[in-house]
């Protein structure tokens, strides 16, 4: 398979170029690096990449420095304007201006991650827009003609090779959920690399737990 990888330099990326590339050509994209160059936040520059790759069978998004993490105080407009740009506007744009090169039955895996669910004081201009990328994900399923799949994976927080455990993904075992994600016949689906980590059962849920200890002070006495 002809697959492109956009963020293929990336920490995420490197680890789905290995494990692609064992059994199929990469495109590697980025936005100074790679084979083809292509800012994933302006159009233009997205219909030129897909203009210069021609058809291909898979689109694999890993793009990163996405998001700003600031806390809630501190967030303006233009954080929460640049993480959907980017988390949520851009990899759709993908999907969309990637469909009339696609051959049948090609796939697009996209990238979301834990903040949706495990957020922390500093995630919330992040963590709302990986949720809505999966609610797309799974509410577009039946849209795509020719036998296109699209499906999101959510890796946890990513380390070096040797440190993984509870909560905890390297980049070669996220590389190995892209695979399957190109390979098999899934659509519409959410692949969780959580390092074990349940989906808790709200959203919010997780928070608490990432509160320091004054945080968690001033909470009981605000009776929030
Ligand atoms: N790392 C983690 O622990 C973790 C955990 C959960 C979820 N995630 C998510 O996984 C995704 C990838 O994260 P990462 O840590 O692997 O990111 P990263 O290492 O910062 O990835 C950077 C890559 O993105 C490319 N890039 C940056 N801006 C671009 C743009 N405007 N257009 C096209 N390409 C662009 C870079 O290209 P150049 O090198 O050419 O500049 C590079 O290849 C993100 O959505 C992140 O939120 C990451």
């Amino acid at each position: 398979m002809k697959v492109i990888l956009v963020g293929a330099s990336g920490k995420i990326g490197r680890g789905v170029d290995k494990a692609v590339s064992a059994n199929h050509e990469v495109v590697r994209v980025g936005l100074a690096d790679g084979d083809v160059q292509c800012d994933y936040t302006d159009t233009e520059s997205v219909r030129n990449m897909f203009a210069s790759v021609g058809a291909y069978d898979a689109l694999v998004s890993a793009v990163g420095n996405d998001s700003r993490f600031r806390r809630f105080e501190e967030l303006v407009d233009d954080d929460y304007r640049y993480g959907f740009e980017r988390k949520f506007l851009s990899q759709i744009r993908l999907v969309s201006m990637g469909q009339s090169t696609i051959r049948d039955g090609g796939s697009f895996t996209l990238t979301s991650g834990f903040l949706s669910h495990y957020s922390n004081l500093r995630g919330f201009a992040t963590g709302p827009f990986n949720a809505a990328l999966e609610t797309f994900v799974e509410q577009t399923d039946q849209l795509w003609p020719r036998s296109i799949r699209v499906n999101v994976v959510s890796p946890g927080p990513v380390v070096p090779a040797g440190r993984e455990g509870r909560g905890r993904v390297t980049a070669e075992q996220c590389g190995q959920v892209y695979v399957r994600a190109i390979e098999g016949t899934m659509s519409g689906q959410v692949f969780r690399i959580w390092g074990g980590l349940p989906i808790p059962d709200s959203r919010g849920a997780a928070i608490s737990n990432r509160r320091t200890p004054e945080e968690q002070q001033s909470t009981k006495r605000t009776g929030e």
